[in-house]
């Protein structure tokens, strides 16, 4: 049943969210829904007295839970499909199998899209006016300035309800996110770039405006705030990455000695832990490896065969490819087109 599938990922997202056990494994059921093990009600233990009450008081996010982590994981794939790291995830629930090392950029970057999406499609609903306890931004209506000949107006998204359900859908009731003068823990370092996803929606919002009056001439328009597309987020949130910060952790010794310490903003990704290479597979690790990727021989970026292979070298094969091509509009009405035939390399690492 549709509710008892939602909430399978409810769960699966809040074990994710769950400091020592950080997986990527809640993408799992982002990107596959059938063959999903026995889905666990709204009321399995793993979910917190809270958690379970936000499950069992607000069914109708639940659709957007699943649409989020959908959006997030499409996504991650999208910018990491030429780099070692593939976004690729433990193919199992948590606590089932590998997962993926915890306190790296890369599950920093999976937490700030993770939380951007769940902004993204609950207000997405909200804007369709799916939803009773959210709609369009109405602070902004009838407002604008007619001197300068426009006006707010259509449906402005309004991030707010969506922003305030990923934070309490997500992060864990600890209050304080901010940094500690001890430094970081898994919790707090996760809830940090949860909050960076968020704020990254903020952040790429737009506004449009059309114009009306005679024939084009703009003499009044109408202007709305939309979010964008949920690939520009991912883009931003992929150079944010590529910036992120490596933070202290938390000692368990003496308090550390007074480093001058470059300040962090909520908008930047931080990170505890050195990432591993992800070269080579590594079971326990979570780590598919590169071995059988596809590379390209003459790129010098990260999908080059040198660097997504790391220098193990790469084998070529010759694939055939069949492609409709010289198509022709035939009147009336059709295209008609030749199959083309090409031969082309094609290099996977070793
Ligand atoms: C809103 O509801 C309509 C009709 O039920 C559905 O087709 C659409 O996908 C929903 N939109 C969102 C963002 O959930
Ligand atoms: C990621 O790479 C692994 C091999 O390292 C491959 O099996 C998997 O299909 C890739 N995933 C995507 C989404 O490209
Ligand atoms: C390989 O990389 C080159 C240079 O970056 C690029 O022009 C080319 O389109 C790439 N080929 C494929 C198959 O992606």
């Amino acid at each position: 049943m549709e509710t008892r599938g939602v909430c399978t990922l409810t769960l699966l997202l809040l074990a994710c969210a769950c400091p020592m056990r950080c997986s990527a494994s809640w993408m799992w059921l982002g990107v596959t829904s059938a063959g999903a093990p026995e889905p666990p009600a709204c009321a399995a233990p793993p979910l917190s007295a809270r958690q379970r009450e936000l499950c069992r008081r607000k069914p109708f996010l639940l659709p957007s839970v699943r649409d989020g982590a959908r959006l997030a994981a499409s996504e991650c794939h999208n910018q990491f499909r030429h780099e070692r790291w593939n976004c690729s995830t433990s193919k199992k629930p948590p606590g089932f199998g590998p997962e993926l090392g915890s306190g790296t950029k890369e599950t920093a970057f999976i937490y700030a899209v993770m939380a951007a999406g769940l902004v993204h499609a609950v207000t997405r609903s909200c804007s369709q006016g799916n939803m009773t306890e959210c709609g369009c931004d109405a602070q902004l209506r009838g407002g604008g300035s007619s001197a300068e000949g426009w006006h707010w107006g259509g449906c402005s998204d309004h991030i707010q309800y969506g922003t305030v359900f990923s934070r309490r859908f997500i992060d864990n009731t600890v209050k304080n996110t901010s940094a500690s003068r001890e430094g970081y823990t898994l919790v707090t370092m996760n809830q940090h770039n949860s909050e960076a996803g968020r704020q990254a929606i903020d952040r790429t919002m737009s506004t449009d405006c059309r114009c009306h009056g005679v024939s084009g001439s703009c003499a009044v328009k109408t202007c709305w705030k939309s979010m964008a597309p949920f690939e520009r987020v991912g883009a931003y949130l992929k150079e944010r990455y590529e910036h992120s910060i490596q933070v202290p952790g938390r000692s368990r010794k003496k308090p550390r000695r007074k480093e001058p310490r470059r300040p962090v903003d909520r908008y930047q990704l931080i990170y505890l832990n050195k990432s591993p290479n992800y070269c080579l597979e590594d079971r326990r690790g979570g780590i598919a490896g590169t071995r059988g990727r596809r590379c390209n021989r003459t790129s010098t970026g990260p999908d080059g065969c040198n660097l997504l292979c790391c220098g193990r070298g790469y084998n070529t094969h010759v694939v055939r490819n069949i492609q409709r091509c010289e198509c022709k509009f035939v009147w009336c009405c059709y295209v008609r087109c030749r199959r083309c035939e090409s031969m082309n390399d094609m290099h996977t690492c070793k």
